[in-house]
């Protein structure tokens, strides 16, 4: 698929299919995420993607938190989480955050690219001492979101984007 398009045509998906990604696929998106920039090549994001008891463990940490939310860890089959490495500097910070957040797009992008359907879920159990050990994210890492990967199982809608008159301006 053409990058244009891809663009275009990516959406937030959140039915899917049964069938897991397959973690061969989901290397190959997190190795297309590493060459997203970042300054000082910090390298800052990190990737897990989560096994059955990753997700159990998780699911009973959301589930304790907030009755009922557990089952929206199922809605996908496949799911990734995008942490970023903390300096302390915050001007460092701050860019690293920017940084993890393109390299989780190019994931979502180039899964969509591959026929695969995604969802970049923010999660705030992640922030909780409990789903940060379920997951194993360290003191100097930060959660950035979940995201859910499998095949698409309906048309999305399209949202409403500003037209480029709204967010564009050309000064003198
Ligand atoms: C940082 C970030 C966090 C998001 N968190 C959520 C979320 O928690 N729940 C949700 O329904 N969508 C979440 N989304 C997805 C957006 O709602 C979605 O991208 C938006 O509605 C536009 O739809 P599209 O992706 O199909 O273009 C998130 C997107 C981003 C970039």
């Amino acid at each position: 698929m053409d990058l244009e398009p891809a663009i275009r045509t990516r959406r937030t998906h959140k039915v899917y299919g049964p069938e897991p990604v397959a973690p061969e696929t989901v290397a190959e998106l997190v190795e297309l995420a590493r060459w997203a920039p970042n300054h000082h090549l910090t390298n800052p994001w990190r990737f897990r993607l989560l096994g059955r008891s990753a997700l159990e463990r998780l699911k009973a940490i959301a589930e304790e938190a907030k009755p009922g939310s557990a089952a929206k860890l199922d809605r996908a089959p496949t799911l990734v989480a995008v942490t970023v490495k903390r300096s302390g500097d915050a001007g460092q910070d701050r860019e690293d955050l920017l940084a993890t957040g393109v390299a989780a797009y190019i994931v979502l992008l180039a899964a969509h690219a591959r026929g695969l359907a995604g969802y970049w879920r923010t999660v705030p159990v992640l922030d909780s001492p409990a789903g940060r050990a379920a997951l194993g994210i360290g003191d100097d890492e930060e959660a950035v979101g979940l995201l859910y990967l499998g095949r698409p199982r309906q048309e999305q809608r399209v949202p409403e984007r500003a037209g480029v008159e709204e967010i564009f301006t050309e000064l003198d």
